[in-house]
This record gives structure tokens, sequence and C-alpha cells, in this order.
């Protein structure tokens, strides 16, 4: 319905994914049946996205925080994640969408990385949209790899100092290959970051929405949608200036 109205879409497009765990307590269910209902909504919103030919989609699905939740909820979400990857990876080729994951890959269980290497792999020559997965990932410990990344650099003759500036500090991080986000949906009435592309969210367009992750549908989709194309983005200038008034 409002599919007609959309002129411009953002070319990328984050989403903080949070309220599971609220969705389910709110229905007296386990936290887990709450990420259950929460894959079926990634699900929804890759195809949309794709669909609307946004060329980035970048889901927080698991922070660097996250592992310090009980641990048979941190392992359902991984048994979650490798049987969504799994399921999904065939979709992806057929659907033309390049897959990645950013974050601390180390940490995550070696059949799960397996699986998400091997989606990256069979992917990696699509044309279509890139979905990136944030998995085990904080934006201070990215930001924190980039640094050490230059220190060796420097130390070993390849950078002078000088030539750090924020253009080239932003090809040491791992969105390196991306443009920053035009637009951050984050669900459930939260209104944080969360240690979320810290760096790459310097102008991104903030949208808030009170809807729990699970409840997120199409039409939610399209709701914040419109209102990114509302947005007026100056990127420090004026509104003239933007116009091209002056
Ligand atoms: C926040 O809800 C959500 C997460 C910590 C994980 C998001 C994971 C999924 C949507 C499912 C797995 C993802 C993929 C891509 C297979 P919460 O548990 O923090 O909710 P609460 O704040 O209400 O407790």
């Amino acid at each position: 319905m409002l599919h007609g109205k959309l002129s411009k879409v953002p070319t990328h497009l984050a989403i903080i994914m949070d309220g599971n765990g609220r969705w389910a307590k709110a229905r007296m269910l386990q936290r887990i049946i709450g990420h259950q209902r929460g894959v079926e909504t990634v699900k929804r919103v890759v195809e949309e996205c794709s669909n609307l030919g946004i060329r980035y989609l970048t889901l927080f699905a698991f922070s660097a925080e996250n592992w310090f939740r009980p641990k048979t909820e941190v392992k359902a979400l991984m048994l979650l994640l490798k049987h969504y990857i799994i399921a999904e990876t065939k979709r992806m080729v057929e659907d033309n969408i390049r897959f990645q994951v950013i974050g601390n890959r180390p940490e995550l269980p070696a059949d799960v990385l397996h699986h998400l290497d091997e989606a990256s792999r069979v992917t990696a020559g699509n044309s279509g949209m890139t979905l990136t997965l944030a998995l085990s990932y904080g934006a201070r410990q990215e930001i924190a790899a980039a640094v050490r990344r230059i220190a060796h650099e420097v130390a070993a003759g390849r950078i002078a100092p000088d030539e750090i500036n924020d253009t080239s500090f932003a090809g040491f991080l791992d969105t390196s290959h991306m443009p920053d986000p035009d637009f951050l949906i984050r669900t459930s009435g939260e209104m944080r970051i969360s240690n979320f592309l810290l760096w790459q969210l310097a102008y991104t367009e903030l949208y808030f929405t009170e809807k729990n992750w699970p409840d997120f549908d199409r039409d939610e989709l399209m709701k914040a949608l419109v209102h990114y194309q509302s947005r007026e983005r100056r990127f420090g200038k004026t509104s003239d200036q933007v116009k091209g008034r002056i």
C-alpha cells in the first residue's frame, strides 16, 4: 500500500533488532521463542529490502556483550543462527544477495563459522543487495582493532603518522568496502546505539519504533522508509546549501 510512495530508499540500511525477549515475556513464552520469531522477521525484512532495491542491509544479530547472557540462551541463539544460515544460503544465491559477516569471528563456534563462511563464499559473486550480519560485534572493539592494525603499519614503516585521517582510518574498519549507513532503525522503544557502528553512524538518520522485532512487519518497514524520505540530510551544511540555493 505504501510501496508506491517510495521515491528514494536508503543505499545502506542498518537495523538494531531489539525486543525479542520482551515480545516473548508479554506472551508468557520463553525468550528463545521470541528469538525464533525474530528470525522470521529477519527473513521477511531481507526479502523486502532486496525487492525494494536497498543495496546494503546490515543487521545487528549478536553483540560482543551478548556473550554474557545465560549460557542456554547463547547456545540457543547460535543454533538458530546456524539453522538460519543453512536454510537461507540457497535463497540468497537465488535472490542474488551477497552475504558477509562483521565482528570478532574467532569467538564464534567453529561449526557456525563454517556455515557463515560457506554462505559468504557461495554468494561472493552476487551483484544484488549485500546482507551483513554483525556477530560478536562491538564498535569500540572494531575501532581498537583498526588502531592496532594501523600501529603495526606505522611500526613497519608502511604508513606515515601524518597520512592517518578520517578517510584512511575508515579503510581499516570491518566495513571498509561499504558506504556508511544512511538510515538506522532500532526496534522496541530503546533509544540507544549500544556499541553498534559508532564510527559509521556519524551522519546516519536515526529512527526508533516502539514495535518489538518479532512485530516489525512490512507496514512498519514501509512506515520507517517513508519517514526516511522526509528527512533532509545536510551533513553539516545549511538547508539552502543542500537545496543548491547558494
Ligand atoms: C534482541 O532482543 C535481539 C538479540 C540479542 C538477537 C537478535 C537475534 C535474532 C533476531 C535472531 C537470530 C538472528 C539471525 C540473523 C538468525 P532481546 O533478547 O535483547 O530482547 P529484550 O531486550 O526484549 O530482552
